[in-house]
């Protein structure tokens, strides 16, 4: 079996995947007609050629700008709809999404309206696709605390149907700390936390995230190989790294792909995922990420085995159901 049949038969869950990172150029132009919002591209190819992106601001500014066009559910509809169809397509048969609710609230659309939109099109899925998941609220993190605070009051009424919180957005200068009160009150609620850490960050951003917000898996993590402490930390208490190298390869957090220290991560035995992050913008959705870091890093049949493996063990999946994941994943 080649590498790409491999990677094509495994089963595997994604971890870190920003719903609002999947719209493509030709649903945003479809969804922006019948909004009859006018944006400022006019083809297409005028949308891609904006995609050029050299560090996570500047492709920040686009992402929100593009997220415009969404107003109502059945705009949230079709956004996680066409992602759950790719998700068959390369054989993710479980999803962990992040959705940025204060995206959308602050233009006037309702957190019912988002929240709706995106839970029928996942509950359709586990029905007609066999795909199961699950939510992930992010709180922007170059917002307030207020503001977050405001979002979790929002999310009260829908908090049996997403599992955790998370946090996104402008990394370097707004440290996990500015979200610890929040983040205890989003626990109370009886949220999981999850955070990106350590993708443009610091390592001490890690440290935070992992003691000021008790967070079960990191979202990138990609700069703990800066500092051995915290690498005994992360190996000793088995934390997740979801790991995103297309996106990683865009945003200049490395320069190749060669240069990626994902195998070094997995050599040292930290828990790694392979995952798409904003896979619209980034060239790629789960099975290009595998395949592209395959090649570059010549990562082995048993290491493409680990990273399926390991994608299903960092999940919020009940245990019974991530064991019969695995050993499907092992007989592969
Ligand atoms: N929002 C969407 N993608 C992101 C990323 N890679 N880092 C931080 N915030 C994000
Ligand atoms: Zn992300």
């Amino acid at each position: 079996m080649t590498r790409t049949e491999l990677i094509k038969k495994l089963p595997k869950a994604e971890l870190h995947l920003h719903i609002e990172g999947t719209f493509e150029p030709e649903l945003m132009f479809e969804i922006a007609r019948r909004n009859r919002i006018v944006t400022r591209f006019s083809t297409i190819a005028d949308i891609k050629k904006a995609y050029n992106f050299h560090n996570l601001q500047s492709f920040l500014d686009i992402y929100y700008e593009g997220a415009n066009v969404l107003l109502h559910e059945r705009d949230f509809y079709d956004l996680t709809m066409a992602y759950l169809i790719r998700c068959k397509e390369d054989n993710v048969v479980h999803t962990e999404i992040f959705f940025d609710p204060q995206t959308h609230t602050d233009r006037g659309v309702t957190f019912e309206t988002i929240f709706k939109g995106i839970h029928g099109a996942l509950k359709d899925a586990e029905k007609e696709l066999c795909i199961t998941s699950h939510m992930i609220m992010c709180f922007l993190r170059h917002l307030s605390e207020e503001d977050a605070f405001k979002t979790l009051k929002d999310s009260l009424p829908f908090k049996k149907d997403i599992l955790a919180v998370g946090l996104d957005s402008s990394e370097v200068g707004h440290p996990p700390a500015k979200f610890q009160r929040v983040f205890e009150a989003a626990m109370k609620e009886g949220y999981l936390t999850v955070a990106h850490a350590g993708e443009e960050g610091p390592p001490a951003y890690i440290w935070e995230a992992l003691d000021l917000l008790k967070i079960k898996r990191i979202d990138h993590g990609v700069r703990a190989l800066e500092d051995e402490k915290l690498m005994d930390r992360i190996i000793s208490d088995k934390i997740p790294l979801t790991v995103c190298p297309l996106s990683n390869l865009k945003l200049c957090v490395f320069k190749k792909l060669s240069d990626h220290n994902l195998k070094k991560l997995l050599q040292r035995g930290v828990k790694v995922t392979i995952n798409s992050d904003d896979p619209a913008y980034f060239g790629g959705y789960a099975n290009q990420n595998y395949l592209e870091t395959a090649e570059a890093l010549d990562l082995s049949e048993d290491e493409l085995k680990t990273l399926a493996v390991n994608s299903f063990e960092a999940s919020f999946l009940d245990d019974k159901i991530k064991l019969e994941w695995i050993k499907k994943v092992q007989s592969c």
